[in-house]
């Protein structure tokens, strides 16, 4: 017999897609694409052909943590803002050998199975997991306050944001990091306008997928009436903003209720649903820049299509 499910409204959620759908441009934050599908989904992302981004970080870890353990040193305390499964990170540690790692996650769930992976491969390393969302203040535990640490924000995460709001969070990343603390940065290049819109519309259909999995979310968790159906997953490059943006594309005109509030989208009318900002070497090392980071290292690949930089957080002085 079926179990009556139980779902939980998350009011952060609520507030967002209610104020998302009533506003003039229709938009939801990205955010709210991981839920555990969506995540799985997101998961099956990184190993498509044309997604790129995943592959290229990856073999830029692979290939120059070393020179990043000579820099910043062995022995400290690796700090990773959104650890998700954090696949990529016993490539670092294997290089950096740190006392302490500290995962940062919404999701408890992903924390605690991350950890516990972790501690097999790393038997000595102290594990000090915080479950909380690093667009916010954070803390981070006593137990590294004495160590040398270095920051670690790979897959061009940072892309989600503008950049006020990547600037907003690289400042908070050092403010709880502290002056003479590192930090390893991926982020993707701005490059054909071609490879990029493939690898946010796959020919599989799986980001589609991830995309339309937000309606589902919606109906599921928000008591709504979306017909699915009614829309498509659209990737657009929109140059001046040098941004994928993806948006759910009403196919017809369409009326639903979501938490009992109407809404009518026309046909040919989207809801933005996540930007990935892409980056020039001289933006990059810009938008580090204007945060109080000091570049001190900086890998491609042969292709440029990803880059992966490492920098010093400055001390506050005076200048003209
Ligand atoms: C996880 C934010 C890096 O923007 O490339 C992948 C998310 N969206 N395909 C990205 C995503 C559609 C991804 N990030």
């Amino acid at each position: 017999m079926a179990t009556p499910s139980t779902t939980i409204v998350d009011p952060a959620f609520r507030a967002d897609v209610l104020a998302g759908l009533a506003s003039p441009t229709r938009a939801i934050p990205a955010r709210w694409l991981y839920d555990r599908r969506g995540s799985e989904l997101f998961e099956a992302i990184t190993t498509l052909p044309e997604y790129y981004l995943t592959r290229a970080d990856t073999a830029l870890l692979e290939r120059h943590s070393g020179e990043v353990a000579q820099i910043v040193g062995t022995g400290g305390a690796v700090v990773e803002f959104g650890s998700g499964s954090s696949a990529k990170t016993p490539i670092l540690l294997r290089a950096v050998k740190p006392t302490a790692y500290v995962p940062i996650d919404i999701s408890g769930d992903f924390l605690r199975d991350s950890a516990a992976a972790l501690h097999d491969e790393f038997p000595s390393l102290a594990l000090y997991p915080v479950e909380a969302d690093f667009m916010g203040p954070m803390e981070l535990p006593a137990e590294i306050a004495r160590l040398d640490k270095l920051g670690f924000f790979p897959g061009s995460t940072i892309g989600n944001m503008i950049a006020q709001t990547a600037v907003d969070l690289l400042r908070g990343m050092k403010s709880a990091l502290g002056v003479g603390a590192n930090l390893l940065i991926g982020i993707d290049r701005v490059k054909d306008e071609g490879v990029l819109l493939s690898a946010y519309d796959d020919a599989q259909g799986i980001t589609a997928e991830f995309n339309l999995n937000l309606l589902h979310r919606i109906n599921a968790e928000l008591g709504g009436t979306i017909p699915v159906d009614a829309f498509r997953h659209k990737a657009v490059w929109n140059a001046p903003m040098s941004r994928i943006e993806m948006h759910l594309e009403a196919v017809r005109d369409v009326t639903f209720t979501v938490s009992g509030h109407s809404f009518s989208i026309p046909a040919g009318e989207t809801i933005h649903t996540e930007n990935s900002h892409k980056y020039g070497p001289r933006d990059a090392r810009l938008l580090l820049r204007a945060a109080g980071w000091t570049i001190v290292g900086e890998w491609t690949g042969e292709d440029d299509r990803f880059a992966l930089l490492l920098a010093e957080a400055e001390a506050p002085r005076f200048a003209p």
